[in-house]
């Protein structure tokens, strides 16, 4: 393949940025040429941030598997689509070319329709990372199905709700999951999931850990018995679905800083185009690298980096079932050296905690095919970035530190690797099509340079979201509302002296754990399910290793006396409600939380006190019962 629209130069992003701005529908419906459609697009775009409308491409017609894979067979079949390595590391690997891999989506859609999924139906998948997981993504996709991934740390309860919310009649998991010397029960979660969920028609079980597992007769079946009747019928052909730009593609749900997570929904046609854009400029992206994301897809990274993406350029994607630090902390550098990895794309807090084992893991290993480092889903501390760049990149590698969000499908402020110039701990420049914008408080514009501010974008990008799924007025309350004509990121920023971007962090009350989106909100009523608790306040405070770790200030009532007991209740009843990603790391018991007159929690005042910035907590005249602040500050962990 080749990518006309591929970045080279300063010069040329300069001028493609240019472009992007005097003329967005010239500049994308170009780019957009490159794709396969069955109908071109009548119109590039409309848009009404006020409603908000988006629309990209409307009236074209695709599906994105034709892109991802028939467009590759006859330049690429026998090229590796996607590698996998296992936890294991003594299990063997196994790769699918583009062939192969087209021939298993083809297989499983069939799989899917045999079972009664029909186009526009929503499938909740929740499975661990193992290729069948992409099989089954692209195989959703295929048949205009909407996928909705589900990532396998999360909780029976956290399913539920999403399978509610969607209202998704069919689900795809596993027997199980593995993950470092951790097995996962994924269907005995998902059958928790399922008592609230009668309207669940089907359950596709993949055997993956050798489980047992109950299957329910009527409602669940076996993988591979499935693929046994579609070879029975003779591998039919499954030719795709013809989708209109805007239909939905998929479903992803994520955090916000009120009640519960929201379903992200990003359509086919712009997410397809950007995704594909961002990739191929962002990474620098050559004809026969090998890209290793090490997000998993159940997360917005994995979907775009990992599957559509890199698929959509015909690049080989590695895909690892494991975690970096099993069955020891070189695990990721024996995956770079084994298949000759060129690009490798992980988070902050991953480099972090390899940082923590020293440089013994890395010994012995040549890592001479990296070419391009990146970073994704937190702010990247110096530190970090340094040695990231001196010893994994042995100082020959450009590091793209890339921000962006589930909400904006792709990558929007970041360098272009070894084309223009990366700078520590900072995103840097937009990327063509994005405008990116900085407001104060009162929502007015922040002009000029060495300024932080808000971070919000003014001008539509193809890959930006769509609508919260089943509840718009969501959408536009959260992501239009607060300032008039603007996307709100919901990110603080800064702007150095040359217009370099640097995100600082969330604004609003979203915590970012090991990279991990969590609301505050969100594990406060999960603490407040507890029996003993009478309420809780949770906020974020600096942590080495997941840049933040959670704090939660909680009235308890219980009557055992056991504090250390009762922190572990709590822990695993936020673990049950939520998943482990989101268990507190301190909680502290307090006979009351600083409030307002009119009963809001000051959360300003415990932000600082669990940062350990006792004589920063200001003004606290206006609280109800100031003394209850020198009693929480005295009591801190
Ligand atoms: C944060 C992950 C600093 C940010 C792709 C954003 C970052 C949230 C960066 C989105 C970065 C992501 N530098 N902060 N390079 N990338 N973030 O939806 O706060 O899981 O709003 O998407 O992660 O998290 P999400």
């Amino acid at each position: 393949m080749s990518f006309p629209y591929q970045i080279k130069s300063v010069d040329q992003y300069k001028a493609a940025y240019d472009k992007s701005v005097n003329d967005p529908e010239g500049f994308w419906g170009e780019i957009a040429s490159s794709f396969y459609w069955r109908k071109k697009w009548d119109k590039v775009l409309e848009w009404d941030f006020k409603k908000p409308t988006i629309k990209w491409f409307a009236g074209g017609k695709l599906n994105i598997t034709e892109n991802c894979l028939d467009r590759h067979l006859n330049t690429l079949g026998n090229t590796p689509a996607i590698i996998w390595e296992s936890n294991d590391p003594e299990e063997p690997n196994r790769v699918l070319t583009y062939r192969e891999l087209h021939a298993k989506v083809v297989q499983f859609a069939n799989v899917l329709k045999n079972n009664g999924v029909q186009k526009g139906d929503r499938v909740c998948i929740y499975m661990g990372m193992v290729p069948e997981l992409a099989i089954a993504v692209l195989a959703c996709a295929r048949i205009g199905a909407i996928h909705s991934v589900v990532f396998g740390g999360f909780s029976a309860q956290s399913i539920s709700d999403r399978l509610q919310d969607a209202k998704a009649e069919f689900v795809v998991t596993c027997d199980g999951g593995f993950r470092g010397n951790k097995e996962i029960p994924l269907k005995s979660v998902i059958d928790d999931a399922l008592v609230q969920c009668h309207f669940v028609k089907r359950v596709i079980v993949l055997t993956r850990t050798r489980t047992q597992v109950s299957m329910i007769e009527g409602r669940d079946v076996w993988w591979e018995e499935e693929i046994r009747k579609v070879e029975a019928q003779g591998n039919p052909d499954c030719v795709a679905e013809e989708m209109d730009a805007e239909d939905m593609l998929f479903i992803l749900y994520t955090s916000g800083s009120t009640g519960k997570p929201k379903g992200v929904v990003h359509t086919c046609g712009g997410y397809m185009v950007y995704t594909n854009y961002s990739f191929v400029n962002v990474f620098q992206y050559q004809p026969g690298d090998v890209h290793f994301c090490t997000a998993d897809i159940g997360w917005i990274t994995g979907h775009s980096y990992i599957v559509y993406g890199p698929l959509s350029a015909g690049a080989t994607s590695l895909m690892f079932e494991g975690i970096p630090t099993w069955p020891n902390a070189g695990r990721f550098w024996d995956i770079v050296d084994k298949y000759k990895v060129n690009v490798l794309y992980t988070a902050p807090t991953a480099i972090r905690s390899l940082m923590g084992f020293g440089l013994d893991p890395v010994k012995g290993h040549s890592l001479d095919s990296v070419k391009v480092l990146g970073t994704v889903g937190e702010p990247i501390n110096e530190e970090a970035w340094h040695w990231y760049d001196e010893q994994i990149g042995k100082k020959k590698c450009p590091i793209v530190d890339t921000w962006w969000q589930t909400e904006t499908g792709g990558i929007l402020i970041s360098n272009l690797a070894g084309v223009t110039p990366a700078k520590p701990a900072h995103a840097t420049l937009p990327l063509p099509g994005v405008q990116p914008l900085l407001v104060d408080e009162n929502g007015k514009e922040v002009t000029g340079n060495s300024v932080s501010g808000n971070l919000c974008i003014k001008f539509p990008w193809p890959g930006m979201l769509r609508t919260t799924y089943g509840d718009h007025e969501r959408c536009r309350v959260n992501y239009f509302a607060t300032y008039e004509n603007l996307y709100f990121t919901g990110d603080g920023c800064l702007r150095d002296e040359n217009g370099n971007y640097r995100i600082t962090g969330r604004v609003d009350d979203v915590l970012n754990v090991s990279g991990h989106r969590i609301g505050t909100a969100e594990v406060e009523n999960a603490i407040n399910m507890h029996a003993g608790v009478v309420e809780s306040a949770v906020v974020g405070y600096p942590h080495d290793i997941k840049g933040q770790g959670i704090y939660a200030f909680v009235i308890y009532q219980g009557t055992h006396g056991d504090d250390a007991l009762a922190r572990q209740d709590i822990t695993k009843t936020v673990s049950k409600i939520i998943g482990a990603i989101a268990k507190p790391d301190k909680i502290q018991f307090v006979s009351g939380l600083p409030k307002t007159r009119s009963g809001k929690i000051m959360r300003r005042i415990l932000r600082k006190i669990a940062e350990g910035e006792i004589d920063k907590l200001g003004d606290t005249t206006t609280l109800l019962d100031p003394s209850v602040v020198d009693e929480i500050a005295k009591g801190r962990l």
